[in-house]
């Protein structure tokens, strides 16, 4: 049997993986949990606080657009356009726009106006007591 090249590399990595595991394993290090704390601590990242939602529209934070529609109702949306990936960044009133191409939404994260044809991606958010934090 004969290895090409790609398959070659895949089975090297393999290979160069497995024996770092097994140091790690022999080292005394902490187990592999170390990666896990960003995500973990970015769950938990405050965003903003409840009252700098306004009710009826929206607040954007990074790269999360925080909505409220109603007082007891905020949600979060990645402010990815779906059209082309800029930044929805503008709020104005209940539309959250877009200022590449104009796509509109509303602060369900559907589509008022395009080019984009499809909504906001949702992203998790908890409150906490009076935070918005990452869920
Ligand atoms: Fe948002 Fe084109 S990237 S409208």
């Amino acid at each position: 049997m004969t290895l090409g090249r790609r398959q070659m590399l895949v089975g090297s990595t393999m290979a160069v993986g497995a024996l770092g595991a097994a140091a790690a394993c022999g080292s005394g290090d902490t187990p592999s949990a170390a990666p896990q704390a960003p995500s973990e601590s970015a769950e938990n990242t405050e965003l903003a606080k409840t009252a700098d939602v306004p009710v009826g529209s929206a607040l954007v934070v990074d790269d999360v657009v925080l909505t409220r529609a109603q007082p007891g109702q905020i949600r979060g949306f990645s402010t990815a356009c779906p059209h082309a990936g800029c930044a929805v960044s503008k709020v104005t009133g209940a539309e959250l726009i877009c200022p590449c191409h104009g796509s509109s939404f509303g602060l369900d994260g559907a589509v008022i106006t395009g080019p984009a044809r499809g909504p906001l991606t949702p992203v998790d958010v908890v409150v906490r007591g009076d935070s918005v934090v990452r869920g």
